[in-house]
């Protein structure tokens, strides 16, 4: 249409007039994608092929797709109110969230970022190795930057005083400057067992207890999460069990 020139006249202007040319808008939009670092091992996952209806789906998976759909409709990137996905494994929670950043890409022009917890985590520690190049502001200057961050797998690493320190200084720089911030994770949305241990909890049942997300992440940023993020549960099978040898992603 344009002759490789990025340019292509305007319908109906019979001399001079030009506009961009759809190649270069699919060029940005394949760009912010490419620039969203989605790993491969999600690269299928949009909000149309998400399916709520096959065999002992439960519930709140419906829910959860209706929940990513308003959010993508109502998204306003000014007041940076984020999606916080609560559940248990395979449950479809990466999925619908990388479907909603495809769709803030593609409809609303976003800069958006998928980060792996641990892996980021990771980047930040080997930072402070002599012998690595990138320090780690500039492993953490896109995490801070991103319109809308997706933070898979919230909690994944074991919980430390460093661990603790680092997820505040990602939350709180992101809530402080309004950002939008949508998570992903395994461990139930409740307190820290600091906070509900009972002096009539005997040890066994303290030992038998799962971790919590405020185990995992310190309470304080659990509460900080609260405020910057609507929860949203998705419970139910494992879809990758369950679908092993179906043809489902
Ligand atoms: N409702 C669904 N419709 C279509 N595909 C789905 C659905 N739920 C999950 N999947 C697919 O199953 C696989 C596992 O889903 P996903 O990775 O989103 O689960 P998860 O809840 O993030 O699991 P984990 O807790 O292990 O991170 C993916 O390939 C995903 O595309
Ligand atoms: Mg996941």
């Amino acid at each position: 249409m344009c002759a490789g020139s990025g340019w292509k006249p305007v319908p109906g202007v019979p001399d001079g007039g030009v506009t961009r040319c759809d190649c270069q808008l699919r060029a940005r939009g394949g760009a912010m994608i490419a620039a969203a670092r989605i790993p491969k091992r999600y690269e299928h996952c949009e909000l149309s092929n998400f399916t709520t209806d096959f065999p002992g789906a439960d519930p709140s998976i419906a829910l959860a797709q209706i929940s990513a759909s308003r959010f993508v409709q109502e998204f306003d990137p000014r007041d940076g109110a984020g999606l916080l996905l609560v559940g248990g494994i395979g449950t479809g929670k990466t999925h619908l969230a990388v479907g909603i950043l495809k769709e803030l890409i593609a409809a609303r022009g976003s800069a958006c970022l998928f980060c792996d917890y641990r892996e980021l985590l990771k980047q930040i520690q080997n930072s402070y190795n002599d012998s690595v190049q990138a320090t780690e502001l500039q492993v953490l200057r896109p995490v801070f930057e991103a319109d809308v961050l997706l933070l898979d797998e919230l909690g994944a690493v074991k919980p430390s005083e460093w661990v603790w320190d680092t997820v505040s200084l990602i939350l709180n720089t992101r809530y402080n400057d309004n950002r939008t911030t949508i998570i992903t994770t395994n461990f139930a949305d409740e307190p820290a067992a600091s906070v509900t241990r009972s002096s009539s909890s005997s040890p066994a049942r303290t030992a038998a207890r799962e971790e919590t997300l405020g185990d995992r992440i310190g309470e304080r940023m659990r509460s900080r999460l609260q405020e910057m993020c609507r929860v949203v549960r998705m419970d139910g099978p494992d879809f990758r069990q369950k679908f092993k040898s179906a043809s489902f992603g």
